[in-house]
């Protein structure tokens, strides 16, 4: 049995039967809206409140004050307190882009990251992260560097991108390759509000809940109803997942 790291996230990691498998960098896909920062930020609050592991968030939001606010406004109270005394350690965007040079910054991160005590990483977003390479050798060249000292350094690690469940996938990126698995947070329409969906569609060495569960956010973060009975993909009853046409089956 490989060793787990538990998302500490409400039903989702008995979808995973158990959590993610440790060093492993799995992707968090969904479209804007669907709760892919809170579900990271929530993987590194639960990390230290209930295992003492050590969390980096290397995010885009602008300012570790956006980032705390969120984070209060959604329940995670000890937030500022975990990033006070270095349990919870923030890349922000200024911090990213303080010298105007991405690459040069990012360097130093992947020194740091090789001889790191940390246990979680999250990168929030992968997509973001892309778009700083101007060119697409050197933006390849990061992504396979960046996922490899990932891997190497004992960290398990959420990257979010902003693709979303639409069938057939159009364009499947190299991060889809590169990763252990992919986890789709959905959200589609349902009269005057929406139904939110997870589904862990791939993760490699772990025998998974392979339907889509219906989803909540509220105070404190997401919460899964796995105890509801699942419904597969490749059915007939799948909802529509938004975002253009309606896909043909
Ligand atoms: N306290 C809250 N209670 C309920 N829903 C919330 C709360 N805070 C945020 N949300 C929901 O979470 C969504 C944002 O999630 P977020 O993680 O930022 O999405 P993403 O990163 O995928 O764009 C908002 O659209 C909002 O609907
Ligand atoms: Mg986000």
């Amino acid at each position: 049995m490989p060793e787990l790291v538990e998302t500490g996230i409400e039903g989702l990691d008995s979808i995973l039967n158990g959590g993610i498998v440790k060093n492993a960098a799995v992707l968090i896909s969904g479209n804007p809206g669907t709760g892919k920062s809170i579900l990271g930020m929530q993987y590194l609050y639960n990390g230290v409140k209930d295992h003492g592991d050590g969390g980096i968030y290397l995010t885009f939001e602008e300012s570790q004050a956006d980032i705390e606010e969120a984070a209060l406004s959604i329940g995670f109270e000890q937030w500022p307190e975990f990033v006070e005394n270095g349990d919870i350690k923030v890349y922000d965007k200024r911090t990213l882009l303080r010298d105007g040079d991405f690459s040069g910054t990012l360097d130093r991160i992947l020194d740091d990251l090789q001889s790191t005590d940390y246990d979680r990483l999250v990168l929030d977003s992968l997509t973001m992260f892309q778009l700083f390479f101007e060119d697409e050798k050197e933006q390849r060249h990061y992504l396979l560097k960046f996922i490899d000292i990932l891997k190497d350094s004992g960290l398990t690690s959420l990257l979010t991108t902003e693709q979303s469940a639409i069938f057939p996938e159009t364009e499947i990126g190299l991060e889809n390759f590169l990763t252990d698995g992919n986890i789709y947070l959905v959200q589609s329409p349902a009269g005057s509000t929406s139904n939110r969906y997870v589904w862990v569609a791939k993760m490699r060495k772990q025998s998974i809940k392979n339907s889509m569960f219906p989803m909540e956010i509220t105070q404190g973060g997401l919460k899964i109803y796995e105890q509801a009975a699942g419904f597969s993909m490749v059915g007939e009853s799948a909802p529509f997942f938004g975002g253009g046409e309606q896909p043909e089956r």
